[in-house]
């Protein structure tokens, strides 16, 4: 990953591959982001000028390169677009996340790079902090599977060293600033290179294996059940899930206690290492990015390491349900009853729904230690997809004050979501002759209705809400921002944030 650093030396002196500033997008053409005045004066006042000449506007990810004045010692200045400039008189007032997509935006532009100096408006810690994430983030590779060029790994790597200029570098604020972006970006986007990994290489037992590795190494107890403890335990929804695979479930508990802590969260992940359908098989077009329905457990695992190694006070434990979704002779069939760890019977009428049994077992037994709130992260439904689009996840949940509560949060940390309701009708179509409830009910509205099945599960009394990420987990398309092709991390931000207010008893 990038390496951070502070300065405050002059620009034109700094060795460097480039000098990063800000334009945005001003009523009569593009205009320089404050922290650029240094560069801008060696233009002689004129580089907003240039930039339009070279046909920049200012929008938001776009990457400009020209070359630095003739007295820099680094050779290019690299302008990056923030979109929209702030009104008149308020020109400090780039928002977090508005600096942390240009950074990512350049960091990207900049991969291969060994050392870039960044020349942003950081007005406070806060804002040094959106830079560093979108620089960790934004410059990720996923590189493993591609051939070796001799360096050990593919030819272009990351951006090495990141210079956030005009800050000291023994800033206290500011150093704990980049020291939080950097365990949150770190953990981030070992969580990408789960959900990136191949599911011939990333089974649940790997998942595990990795899961535990790392709970070791911070602290943090972990326990892993494996086919014979969930059998002995009676999690027929994992179970069940996994009948199908030549590859066992597990269920790994993760979990972090404080001494000062005076609340606890439970966070629930669905793991399906493989979502192939299972005999209600996806047809050809919908299983080929299927390694991504882990993507849950991939965020549930990063926040618990990230409150670990930040020392948060509150108790967090990680419930990480993990299993692989195949059809085969010993696969659950449809019309195949489960015998869930609630001790609830579940018809499963369609194995595609298989993330809500995996869940609905991790979350009976998370709710058996009463913590104060669950939250569940899962690729769960399509739906979601086609309601909210693929970079806005949905939240549900039992408490209408909690769930305006955590959409306030992603907002606040640059992770698109909404909040969605659970209609009580619905409940209706998930009735079965056979058992207490079937797995799936009628087709509309089913992402809502997922919801609702896995509300069933949640402990009497106890606070739940549920994200799904089927949309923004997985990037399909061009990167953008600080957001890579492939697996996004998204809801890790959510959830460690969620967990810093619950420390700070900013939360019910
Ligand atoms: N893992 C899928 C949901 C999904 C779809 C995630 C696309 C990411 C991208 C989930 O297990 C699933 O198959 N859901 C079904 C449920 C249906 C059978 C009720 C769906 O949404 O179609
Ligand atoms: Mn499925
Ligand atoms: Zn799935």
């Amino acid at each position: 990953m990038t390496a951070l650093t502070l300065s405050t030396a002059a620009v034109a002196g700094l060795r460097a591959d480039a000098i990063v500033v800000g334009v945005a997008k001003g009523a009569k053409g593009p205009v320089l982001a404050p922290g650029a005045e240094a560069v801008n004066k060696a233009y002689d006042g004129g580089l907003a000028d240039v930039l339009e000449t070279l046909g920049a506007s200012g929008g938001e990810g776009e990457v400009t390169k020209l070359p630095a004045p003739a007295r820099f010692k680094a050779p290019v200045v690299l302008a990056v677009g923030l979109g929209a400039a702030p009104e008149k008189g308020a020109d400090t007032a780039y928002t977090e996340e508005v600096l942390r997509r240009a950074a990512g935006s350049a960091a990207r532009a900049l991969g291969g790079a060994k050392k870039a100096a960044f020349a942003l408006p950081l007005t406070d810690a806060a804002a040094a902090g959106a830079v560093s994430e979108g620089v960790l983030l934004g410059g990720y590779v996923f590189d493993v599977y591609k051939a070796d060029t001799g360096n050990g790994r593919n030819a272009k790597g990351p951006l090495g060293e990141a210079v956030l200029l005009g800050v000291k570098p023994r800033d206290k604020a500011y150093r704990a600033a980049l020291e939080r972006a950097t365990t949150v970006s770190e953990e981030l986007n070992r969580a990408r290179d789960l959900i990136n990994t191949p599911p011939n290489d990333l089974d649940p037992e790997a998942f595990a294996a990795v899961a535990t590795a790392a709970a070791k190494e911070h602290g943090v107890k972990v326990q892993v059940l494996d086919e014979k403890a969930l059998t002995k335990g009676g999690y027929g929804g994992l179970l069940g899930v996994a009948a199908g695979s030549a590859a066992e479930p597990r269920l790994v508990k993760l979990a972090y206690t404080s001494s000062k802590a005076k609340k606890s969260l439970a966070f629930v992940g669905k793991g399906i290492t493989y979502d192939s359908g299972g005999i209600s098989l996806k047809p050809a077009g919908h299983n080929e990015t299927m390694k991504c329905d882990m993507s849950g457990a991939a965020a549930v695992f990063a926040a618990v390491i990230v409150a670990a190694r930040l020392g948060l006070e509150v108790n967090v434990t990680g419930w990480l349900a993990l299993a692989e979704n195949m059809p085969s002779g010993s696969a659950t069939r449809p019309g195949d009853v489960l015998r869930m760890y609630s001790g609830k019977t579940v018809e499963v009428l369609n194995t595609d729904a298989e993330g809500r049994l995996v869940l609905a077992d991790a979350i009976a037994r998370a709710s058996e230690e009463k913590p104060d709130a669950i939250v569940d992260v899962a690729t769960l439904t399509g739906a979601m997809m086609v309601a909210l689009g693929n970079r806005t996840y949905g939240i549900t949940a039992n408490d209408d004050a909690f769930r305006t509560s955590v959409y306030e949060i992603a907002e606040e940390v640059g992770e698109p979501a909404w909040p969605m309701p659970l209609p009580e009708h619905l409940m209706k179509g998930m009735e079965s002759s056979t058992a207490d409830i079937a797995n799936v009910g009628e087709r509309m509205g089913s992402g809502l209705l997922a919801g609702l099945f896995l509300r069933e599960f949640v402990g009497e009394g106890i606070t739940w809400a549920h994200l799904d990420i089927a949309g923004p987990a997985f990037n399909e398309q061009a990167p953008f921002g600080y957001t890579p092709k492939g697996g996004t991390g998204t809801a890790v931000r959510t959830l460690v944030r969620l967990a810093e207010r619950t420390a700070d008893g900013d939360l019910g």
